[in-house]
């Protein structure tokens, strides 16, 4: 493989990878050689998704809830304790539960979404800096959403806002670790069928899918591929950015 896509012997650090995106993430960058935390916060799926990424790769679990600084803090102390560096991050976390309208919207569901989406990308953002400023190299991919790019009124109200404030933060840190030759970036996925997708959606997944564009749903791993690229070595001319990864429903 050629060096500049080459991440092998590489650490990352995926949150919210027990399942679907985060998981295919983890275990593309397995397959690639590089060595993986993977973080959730329940322990049975995340000792599955262990098992799974350690068939491919060196790959550790770190049980614990993406938008809490002590979870998070054990999660970079075990990671670069283990390995001794951190090359990667992805900032995967994140979801929602309910569509409310804006006078149904209660400040816990405000707060649990924005913690769940954003809080939790802030608290990884700040514990990854220093380890990749002082080794002046680093890669940040964080997971947004086509909710931030088009206005889609079956999906959360707080779950857009956050996402789109994900971009937001994307943009200017781009800037600021910039010169410690590290890039953030993000990625912006459109329906893709995990297995909550089908769960959320049921009969109506064939419905949903014969909309797109394309004609056929995207698969987590397609939304890996994305974040493979952002994460190689070759990819560093290329910061602030956003790659829709959404089947053309959203074409900018
Ligand atoms: N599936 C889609 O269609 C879709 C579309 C756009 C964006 N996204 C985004 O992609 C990311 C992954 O979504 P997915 O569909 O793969 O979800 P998923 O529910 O299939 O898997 C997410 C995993 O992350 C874990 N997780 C969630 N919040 C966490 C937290 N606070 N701390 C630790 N672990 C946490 C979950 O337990 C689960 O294991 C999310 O940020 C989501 O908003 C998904």
């Amino acid at each position: 493989m050629h060096e500049r896509s080459s991440i092998r012997d590489h650490v990352a650090i995926v949150t919210g990878s027990t399942d679907g995106i985060g998981l295919a993430t983890a275990l593309r960058f397995a397959d690639e050689g590089a060595k993986v935390a993977i973080m959730g916060r329940d322990p049975e799926r995340g000792s599955a998704a262990l098992a799974t990424v350690t068939a491919h790769g060196d790959a550790i679990f770190v049980q614990g809830d993406a938008a809490q600084k002590e979870d998070v803090d054990l999660l970079f102390a075990r990671t670069l304790g283990t390995w001794g560096r951190l090359d990667i991050l992805v900032n995967c976390a994140g979801g929602f539960v309910e569509v409310s309208d804006i006078e149904g919207l209660d400040e816990a569901e405000w707060e649990k979404i924005v913690d769940w989406n954003l809080t939790s990308c802030y608290l990884a953002t700040q514990a990854a800096a220093a380890p990749m400023k002082e080794k002046g190299y680093g890669r940040i991919v964080n997971v947004s959403s086509i909710s931030a790019r088009d206005a889609l009124a079956n999906v959360s109200l707080v779950y857009s806002a956050a996402k789109s404030a994900m971009q937001g933060f994307t943009r200017r840190l781009s800037v600021e670790l910039a010169p410690h030759g590290i890039t953030v970036n993000a990625v912006a996925p459109g329906v893709t069928l995990t297995k909550r997708f089908r769960l959320v959606h049921q009969e109506r997944v064939p419905q949903i899918v014969a909309n797109l564009p394309v004609g056929f749903g995207g698969e987590p791993e397609d939304i890996a591929d994305a974040i493979w690229y952002f994460s190689t070595p070759g990819s560093g001319y290329v910061t602030g950015a956003t790659i829709d990864v959404n089947g053309g429903q959203y074409v900018n």
